[in-house]
């Protein structure tokens, strides 16, 4: 058989060990990978090769993707997707491995619907946001970038009596937010799962400074819009002198830790082994107390991840 593997949508830390693992598990297998360059558009546009043992040595160590990523527009286009499906052909790739988030398993879908391709899915995104599984690739690097940083900000905020309002990642999901607050101990963490009580979080903190408390950390996730209005609070209402830092890009990038390149590794494996007994599969690779399963690609994208509760209920800055 021939497989192929791309990279889709945001990068994460790991992405590298997944594929070299990929090429690496192929062709132990006794079969032949390809690498698909730049995402569905290189897909689009016939960016395909057989991966060779030099296209995927000393790559472990490095973030981003060796094989890059895109997010394509034109492959919500007909056209393109046909153009996509011709290359599929023209190299004679019968299974498609696709490291990626929501918005790539959605455009997927699509492409399995209207053709009969053979796909699974390995979730990589840092926001920890795709339906059914507890872990996505690249999560944990991400939050000890972001543990970092934190630990970071805490000295000079703690030196100079002040409040740092710091915004991490999560387009929608306040995942990264809640576990940096939680492990980093933050006093404010704002999520858009959760409303937030700002009477209740004022009255605590307010009692607090005045009963010897110094500094503020709060936590903003991306995804709720509230940082500078929660910068202003601090400021105005409770007289911090406040700065805010935006984590940005920084979040995605970096070595990966030893947990991510063990996880590529293993969705990897698990995604060969499921692409070499099946036909025209429509799943995503999942991990679940521990262990790894597949669900359908429909199940995965027509439902919303939820932070676990378990998770919010240790965030006991919410109120
Ligand atoms: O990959 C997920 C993510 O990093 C989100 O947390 C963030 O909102 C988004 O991607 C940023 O996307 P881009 O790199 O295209 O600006």
């Amino acid at each position: 058989m021939a497989l192929a593997v791309m990279c889709s949508g945001g990068d994460a830390p790991g992405m590298n060990a997944a594929v070299k693992k990929f090429v690496d598990y192929t062709q132990k297998r006794g079969e032949r990978p390809f690498l698909i360059y730049d995402g569905l558009e290189g897909l689009i546009d016939g960016r395909i090769k057989e991966a060779e043992f030099a296209d995927v040595a000393g790559i472990l160590h490095r973030g981003g993707s060796i094989i890059r990523s895109s997010r394509s527009k034109r492959f919500y286009e007909a056209k393109y997707r046909k153009m996509a499906h011709d290359n599929l052909k023209r190299y004679g790739i019968d299974g498609l491995v696709v490291l990626g988030g929501d918005g790539s398993f959605r455009a997927m879908e699509r492409f399995w619907e209207e053709y009969d391709i053979n796909f699974v899915g390995i979730p990589t995104t840092i926001d920890n946001d795709i339906y059914g599984t507890e872990y996505c690739l690249g999560v944990d690097t991400a939050l000890n970038t972001i543990r970092e940083a934190l630990d970071k900000i805490y000295d000079t905020a703690s030196t100079f009596n002040r409040a740092f309002v710091v915004e991490v990642m999560g387009r929608d999901c306040g995942y990264l937010a809640a576990i940096s607050a939680i492990s980093s101990g933050a006093e404010i963490c704002i999520i858009p799962e959760v409303d937030f009580n700002r009477a209740v979080v004022e009255k605590r903190l307010r009692y607090e400074l005045e009963n010897g408390r110094r500094y503020i950390l709060a936590i903003v996730a991306e995804g709720t819009g509230m940082t500078q209005e929660i910068a202003r609070w601090l400021s105005d209402d409770m007289g911090m002198d406040t700065r805010i830092t935006i984590l940005g890009h920084i979040q995605r990038g970096g070595i990966p830790s030893s947990f991510d390149r063990m996880m590529g590794f293993e969705f990897a494996i698990q995604a060969v082994e499921h692409l070499l007994g099946s036909k025209n599969s429509n799943k995503v690779v999942v991990w679940n107390e521990g262990s790894f399963g597949l669900l359908d690609i429909e199940t995965v994208v027509n439902n919303k991840n939820r932070v676990n509760p378990y998770h919010l209920s240790m965030l006991n800055v919410l109120d």
